[in-house]
């Protein structure tokens, strides 16, 4: 990235003028430590040889298609290259989480904003905020998919959406991105598999979905995911299934105004509720569940 991004052309008072996407930087390759590569060998290793079997086969493609794994902290610029030849996303380097409403128009576009730091070595299982291994390894795989690639714009255009209507409807569009994008599961014929970007660059996640006996495991809803709250601090005390990327996007189809107007009618559900209705693949044994306020 030699210039800032020319993101489109706007019409003002004196002419048509570049607008320039908010937050975007120039990825500093050069200046990354041989510290900064290492974390993310350390963790690219840890996480491919985890997720064969637990990670859906659309992400696993993906990391293979990137050659991710060829040594050190990828260039976004090549990446850039395989993402816009098949689906024409592109990847900003950014400092850290964007205003609501700027991701929203980055997504809306086709970019996605990826932080361009890595944590640190005492932080392989645990940092509070998205770094490069979250947003590089845990989304952009998934890019590639066409039809989740549609799903990501979408999702952009209706958080512009969801943003001028405020923060009731906000705040249930980003339920449906926590409970899809960040940790979504699907029920593939080979068996459950994850798709979820918070949990496929968690090691610890990554078994606990699957694996432990504590949390939910229920199918898909749009509303039910739309009007349940999340943990921020813990592993999630449900994961929502979806059986296929286009029944995700075919769910989403639909004009969410009127569905944020129903939703503000009834309190939300708690993180571990299970509702009659719900299609329960597996119910949670609750145990070491935290009993505060969930988000
Ligand atoms: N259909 C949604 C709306 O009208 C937009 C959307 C699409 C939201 C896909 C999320 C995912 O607001
Ligand atoms: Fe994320």
């Amino acid at each position: 990235m030699d210039t800032p991004r020319k993101v489109e052309h706007q019409q003002t008072d004196r002419g048509y003028v570049p607008v320039y996407a908010t937050g975007v930087v120039e990825q500093p390759w050069a200046s990354y430590s041989q510290t900064d590569h290492e974390v993310w060998d350390t963790l690219f290793k840890r996480q491919r040889e985890l997720l064969p079997g637990r990670a859906c086969q659309e992400f696993l493609d993906g990391v293979e298609r990137f050659g991710l794994g060829d040594g050190g902290i990828p260039k976004f610029a090549d990446m850039n290259k395989v993402l816009g030849a098949a689906t024409g996303w592109e990847l900003v380097a950014v400092e850290g989480l964007l205003p609501d409403e700027v991701f929203f128009d980055h997504l809306a576009h086709r970019r996605f904003p990826v932080s361009w730091w890595i944590r640190k070595p005492d932080q392989l299982d645990y940092l509070s905020e998205p770094d490069l291994f979250h947003d590089m390894f845990g989304h952009v795989p998934l890019l590639l998919n066409p039809v989740f690639a549609d799903y990501m714009q979408a999702y952009g255009r209706g958080g512009m959406k969801a943003f001028a209507l405020g923060p009731d409807a906000l705040m249930n569009l980003t339920r449906l991105y926590w409970y899809t994008v960040e940790f979504g599961l699907i029920n593939t014929s080979e068996g459950m598999r994850i798709y979820g970007a918070g949990i496929v660059s968690s090691k610890g996640e990554s078994i606990y979905c699957l694996d432990s006996p504590s949390p939910n495991r229920i199918g898909f809803g749009l509303e039910r995911v739309m009007s349940t709250r999340y943990r921020i601090d813990t592993y999630q005390q449900t994961y929502f299934v979806i059986d296929s990327f286009e029944q995700l996007f075919e769910a989403t189809h639909p004009d969410f105004t009127p569905i944020y107007a129903k939703l503000k009618q009834a309190p939300a559900h708690a993180a571990g509720d299970v509702l009659d209705g719900d299609r329960v693949f597996t119910r949670g044994d609750r145990v070491g569940w935290a009993t505060n306020a969930d988000t």
